[in-house]
């Protein structure tokens, strides 16, 4: 049994966020479970015997983030473009990059550094995006086994794309069915998104996730040609949404990414099937692809999380991205600094089922969580989140704890 003591912030709901100056959090490592959170006088009288975390002085204790939306296999490419929109930046950059991961060695390299900066950043519970290739999403599963929770899908792309990456059919539905068979739910079925895709493999592919109750994530709406593009591949089809489902990939386990240029009628399909969006505002901005309108998605009930999209975003830090999240909306839908960190955690671990595994710090769940440096002259939860996302990201993160095991320790 182990003890931290830090000041503690803990999200409770959009608008809640518990805090405790003199607090502390008790795990049992073995479990890998939280076994108190509260004071430190508290636990100091209840649990005499935990042994204390070395950490250092004046730190933030926080549940460790989740991204809900990432490429692993663009992990090469961040940051190397410039004012290019999504389309011709699939052709030049991504589409290359992503065929050398059909090489194990490669992919295992690349996987290896792409899990320590995400830990480094502090995020333990990831849906991500691999390439089109069956062994990487393998090589991916085994380095990230005991280190964080990915959810993972390999990309599917049986037409309108390079003959390099150009999957038959046929076979993209067996690579999903056998991977979807042997990772289950944490499996993610990713048709790439409808310009990639035939209406026969996104059918089938959504068939298989009901089998074996896997996510579903793909990208939706997020740059004008593309909805463009997809209204001509589709003209049997209302609008973008519609493609998504009519092939059946709409529902509480779908995540769908940006969704940008969307119509109210577009926004009530998602809510009426409970389908979850990965906000990515970063990416949105980098690619020039527009702003989500948030304050919609808020007034019709559409529930939204957030993600880096990794490398369409560049910044793999979630603090990075609830900074651009709340600088972004400022003035359509304000939100206070404190109630950020709902949105980087609970409510990640939501679109992904987890609210009563992880997510947040309580009795029972696991013990995901962040041991941060305190920004210097905070001194309540809206300065100190203040002081959390205003850069410096590489200095923030001394520890990240997945399951109650030390996964990053920073050397100084
Ligand atoms: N749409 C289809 N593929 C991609 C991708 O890799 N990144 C982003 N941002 N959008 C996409
Ligand atoms: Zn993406």
């Amino acid at each position: 049994m182990k003890i931290v003591y830090g000041t503690i912030l803990n999200p409770l709901s959009p608008l809640d966020l518990w805090y405790c100056e003199d607090g502390a959090l008790v795990f049992d490592e073995k479990t890998g479970k939280i076994l108190f959170v509260g004071e430190a006088k508290e636990a100091r009288e209840d649990f005499p015997q935990a042994e204390k975390v070395d950490t250092p002085d004046n730190i933030l204790i926080t549940p460790s983030f989740v991204d809900a939306h990432l490429h692993a296999v663009q992990y090469k490419i961040i940051g190397t473009f410039e004012g290019v929109e999504l389309l011709p930046w699939l052709q030049k950059f991504t589409w290359p990059e992503e065929s050398k991961f059909a090489k194990s060695d490669y992919a295992e390299k690349v996987f290896q550094e792409f899990l320590h900066d995400l830990l480094r950043n502090g995020t333990t519970t990831a849906a991500v995006y691999s390439s089109i290739h069956e062994n990487a999403v393998h090589a991916l599963y085994d380095i990230s086994q005991d280190k964080a929770r990915l959810f993972i899908g390999n990309v599917l792309m049986d037409q309108n794309s390079p003959d390099y990456l150009l999957q038959k059919t046929d076979d993209a539905i067996n690579v999903v069915e056998r991977l979807a068979k042997k990772y289950k739910d944490r499996y993610v079925v990713t048709p790439r998104f409808a310009i990639t895709c035939s209406m026969k493999l996104m059918k089938s592919v959504a068939a298989i996730a009901r089998k074996y109750n896997c996510f579903i994530q793909t990208h939706l709406s997020e740059n004008k040609e593309e909805v463009e593009f997809v209204r001509k591949l589709f003209p049997d089809c209302k609008n973008y949404t519609d493609v998504y489902y009519q092939a059946g990939l709409l529902g509480p386990k779908s995540i769908m990414g940006h969704a940008i240029y969307l119509s109210n009628q577009e926004l009530e399909l998602l809510r009426n099937t409970n389908t979850k969006i990965a906000h990515c505002p970063i990416s949105n901005y980098e690619l020039l692809s527009g702003r989500m309108t948030v304050e919609r998605f808020l007034l019709m009930g559409v529930n939204f999380t957030l993600g880096t999209d990794i490398a369409g975003g560049h910044e793999i830090s979630m603090l990075g991205v609830m900074r651009r999240f709340l600088d972004e909306h400022r003035y359509f839908a304000p939100i206070r600094p404190s109630q950020a960190l709902y949105w980087g955690t609970l409510d990640g671990a939501e679109a992904l089922g987890l609210q009563n595994v992880a997510g947040n710090l309580a009795y029972g769940k696991y013990a995901d969580f962040l041991v941060l440096h305190k920004p210097k002259g905070a001194v309540n939860p809206d300065e100190y989140m203040e002081g959390l996302m205003a850069g410096d990201y590489d200095n923030i993160v001394a520890k990240t704890f997945f399951e109650g095991r030390e996964v990053y320790s920073k050397q100084n």
